[in-house]
């Protein structure tokens, strides 16, 4: 049985995919020919699908509307259908992390990205909305967030790379540069327009998962509201890349902004995730302002460096409150018993985490930070640091290799991450994604 829609043009698929995921059987026309999408099947994944060629027609079956996406996205992608065949994600979460903090990402280019990561059948677009040097999110009754918060005096930039001189891109300065360019650089999101980029991509099945980085990497935040630092610090938004020394002072005022906070990240993204950060706090800023040492003494902590951990599950808690789980990255640290561990720097790529329950989401940084150089003789000016290859990419794999299957199961998937410090613009960021984007897409696809 086949519904009756028939989509307007030849190539319709595209746009005319909405209707696969509002559920409405339909008849399209392709260049590969007619396709039918027929009823779901309960039996197979919602991402699951089967094609089946009878003559001049394809037949799709899914097990929900985002397996006749992505079938539909296959067949757009040019894919012969000869006979039958059976296809599934061997990784429920599929993502791309994109640094719209380090560089203001305009909306157009997100919903260009969007596309691109639908063609490769991705299914997470995860935001790092706030960092040391912007922030991207307005919030009410914090105006000076994105009044303040979201503009910096300049960037600190780094000299192109020069045949047969060192290399600015890597080795210990990792390309953070010592030139002031006095450019003035910001911008934030409107509510509306995080609304519309939420939307775009679910029509796309690619969910939203917002970071909000707490409780290092928040100049911008001290920047705008200095009362909320630790230390009493006078700070402005960050003009130069690497690891500062901010930190959110844990106060009742703090805990007050993170729930402001919280509440209107998941009143604007739906999805059930959000991202907390938790990454490289600078300890020593907390160890050495007695407001914080007193406060970990009254929590019962046994020490300031507890903290971290701390903020996490006051964001985690506040989050389960709210009906979301909390994502925080995870260096080999476990932070949050209820969290999901995305692991970028454990040196067991997050199995100590998994063995102890927790699920992971791989974004181990040898793997798959595609600002990375993709060669020794790379000669991109915008990627930096250590060599990730298009091999590496196409290797990639969640679990660490020997895990148990039990342990192995709580490894939901990976995704690849695009930090952005020196790729200031789409030409640049796009050069650092691709190939090797593709790589990770299909072996996060495709499995072993
Ligand atoms: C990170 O690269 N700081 C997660």
């Amino acid at each position: 049985m086949t519904g009756e829609l028939t989509v307007r043009a030849e190539d319709d698929i595209w746009n005319g995919i909405a209707a696969a995921a509002s559920g409405v059987l339909g008849v399209r026309r392709s260049p590969v020919g007619t396709v039918c999408i027929l009823p779901h099947e309960p039996a197979l994944e919602a991402e699951e699908y089967t094609l089946r060629r009878v003559d001049e027609v394809i037949e799709v079956r899914a097990g929900a509307a985002a397996g006749a996406f992505r079938a539909l996205t296959r067949i757009r992608g040019g894919a012969g259908v000869d006979g039958e065949c059976h296809d599934a994600p061997a990784y429920s979460w599929r993502g791309f992390m994109l640094d719209v903090a380090r560089w203001f990402v305009p909306v157009g280019e997100l919903l260009v990205l969007i596309d691109q990561l639908a063609e490769r059948r991705l299914n997470v677009l995860h935001l790092h909305l706030t960092d040391d040097q912007g922030w991207r999110i307005p919030v009410p009754g914090w105006p000076r967030l994105t009044d303040v918060g979201a503009w910096r005096e300049g960037t600190t930039t780094r000299p192109a790379p020069v045949e047969g001189q060192p290399d600015p891109r890597s080795g210990d300065e990792w390309g953070h540069g010592h030139r002031h360019d006095g450019v003035p650089h910001g911008g934030h999101y409107t509510r509306a327009e995080l609304e519309r980029v939420v939307a775009y991509a679910a029509e796309r099945f690619i969910m939203i998962v917002p970071e909000v980085d707490i409780p290092g990497h928040v100049q911008s935040v001290i920047a705008a509201y200095p009362e909320l630092g630790a230390g009493a610090p006078d700070m402005p938004v960050a003009t130069r890349f690497g690891l500062g020394p901010s930190l959110l002072a844990p106060t009742p005022e703090v805990e007050r902004f993170i729930a402001d906070v919280l509440d209107e990240v998941c009143d604007i993204f739906p999805g059930a995730y959000v991202h907390v950060g938790g990454d490289e706090p600078h300890l020593e800023t907390w160890r050495r302002d007695p407001v914080s040492v007193a406060r970990a003494a009254d929590l019962g902590l046994p020490g300031t460096d507890a903290l971290r951990g701390w903020f996490v599950e006051l964001a985690a808690r506040f989050l389960r409150e709210r009906g979301r789980t909390a994502l925080y990255w995870y260096d080999g640290e476990v932070l949050s018993e209820e969290a999901i561990a995305v692991s970028w720097l454990a040196e067991d790529g997050g199995l100590a985490a998994a063995a102890r329950g927790a699920q992971v989401i791989t974004a181990d940084h040898t793997r798959t930070y595609l600002n990375y150089l993709s060669s020794e003789r790379d000669p991109n000016p915008y990627a930096c640091g250590i060599v990730l290859d298009e091999a590496t990419a196409a290797g990639f794999r969640p679990a660490p290799d020997g895990a148990a299957a039990r342990v192995a199961a709580r490894f939901l998937g990976g995704q690849a991450q695009l930090w952005t410090e020196y790729a200031p613009h789409r030409e640049s960021r796009e050069s650092l994604m691709f190939p090797r984007l593709d790589r990770i897409a299909e072996a996060l696809w495709n499995g072993a």
